[in-house]
């Protein structure tokens, strides 16, 4: 297995954003089905880790098919930090770690992880070098644009790079703006112009036509997509298709169905037959927006067993293919 460069990877790097309860293994494999970004899974305790509590190790399991593949990890304590990447590097192996100093959750960031890190520069650092020193693979950190001023993002994110951070994911907004607002990728620039690692943007790049424009504007090296992947992860093959000079092709229902159907088979894969319940957080998102579709999900929200939801999806294919048929 190659190690990953950061500075030595084809640009513009195009990334699944790490989600908490999203960007599970079930999930990188479907969006590794599609295209070829690199998938950053969803943060996993470090103490949890360094305690051996077996849903978090199960959590970090990863299939071959995901590679490359980032797993990152949220503490405040630089020893732990440092155990548990090394418990996880010599289970799993992951290409490389990325650190949590975005998260804004009160439940996060009550105990100096996420987004509490960035008001503590000194153990942020110290976090990152005891990381580096721990493993063998790349460490990156993932940061807001500050706690509240959004020129923190500035002093911090060189503070990282002096630390040993091998790149940074700025997400263009501060912890005490949550979602609310726009991500501000002008702020993202200037940090890419203040650091000499590589830097990826992130925040509201929601749709494949909008990566050349916030590569264009923060001057990055790449991007991360969150929300724009939930429900769609068709949008790594658009922005490779885009990138490309590829003509964008249409979603078909067909496709859509195909892909729901392998999505829940992974998922109830890795989670059991429990899995059918947990998948419905997944079908909100593919259902979002798709006209005419309210009935078939109303549906599938209630539905309890594999055979059943075979059912609601073929007459799904049979409903949208007429539908579409009569239309031409
Ligand atoms: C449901 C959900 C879970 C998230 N979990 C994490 C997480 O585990 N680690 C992290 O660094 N960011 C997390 N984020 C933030 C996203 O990675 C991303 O930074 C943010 O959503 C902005 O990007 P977007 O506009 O492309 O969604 C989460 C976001 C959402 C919506």
């Amino acid at each position: 297995m190659e190690t990953l460069n950061w500075n030595t990877v084809s640009k513009p790097i195009i990334g699944l954003s790490p989600m908490a309860d999203m960007t599970d293994s079930a999930f990188c494999c479907v969006v590794k089905s599609m295209a070829s970004p690199f998938v950053f899974r969803e943060m996993i305790s470090s103490e949890a880790v360094v305690r051996e509590n077996k849903k978090t190790i199960r959590m970090a399991t990863i299939h071959s098919d995901e590679r490359p593949l980032i797993q990152q990890l949220f503490g405040s304590n630089p020893d732990v930090m440092a155990e548990a990447a090394r418990i996880i590097e010599t289970k799993d192996h992951p290409d490389g770690f990325d650190i949590n100093m975005g998260c804004p959750v009160y439940k996060i960031v009550h105990g100096f992880n996420g987004a509490a890190l960035m008001r503590e520069p000194e153990r942020a650092a110290t976090i990152v070098q005891k990381m580096k020193a721990a493993v063998s693979v790349p460490i990156s950190v993932k940061i807001r644009l500050g706690w509240s001023d959004p020129t923190d993002c500035l002093s911090f994110s060189k503070i990282l790079e002096q630390a040993g951070a091998d790149l940074i994911t700025v997400h263009g907004r501060t912890k005490m703006q949550g979602y609310t607002g726009k991500a501000d990728w002008n702020m993202i620039q200037k940090v890419k112009q203040h650091v000499s690692i590589p830097v990826l943007a992130n925040g509201d790049i929601s749709s494949a036509s909008l990566v050349q424009e916030a590569l264009t504007i923060t001057g990055c090296d790449g991007v991360l997509i969150g929300r724009g992947a939930l429900g769609n992860p068709w949008i790594f093959k658009q922005i490779e298709d885009l990138l490309t000079g590829k003509p964008l092709t249409t979603l078909s229902m067909e496709e859509r169905i195909r892909v729901i159907r392998l999505h829940l088979n992974l998922h109830c894969a890795q989670y059991g037959e429990h899995g059918i319940k947990t998948f419905r957080k997944h079908l909100t998102w593919y259902f979002k927006g798709l006209p005419g579709a309210t009935y078939f999900r109303q549906k599938l929200h209630t539905v309890d067993s594999m055979e059943n939801f075979e059912k609601i999806l073929e007459e799904m294919k049979t409903s949208f293919t007429c539908s579409q048929e009569k239309k031409t």
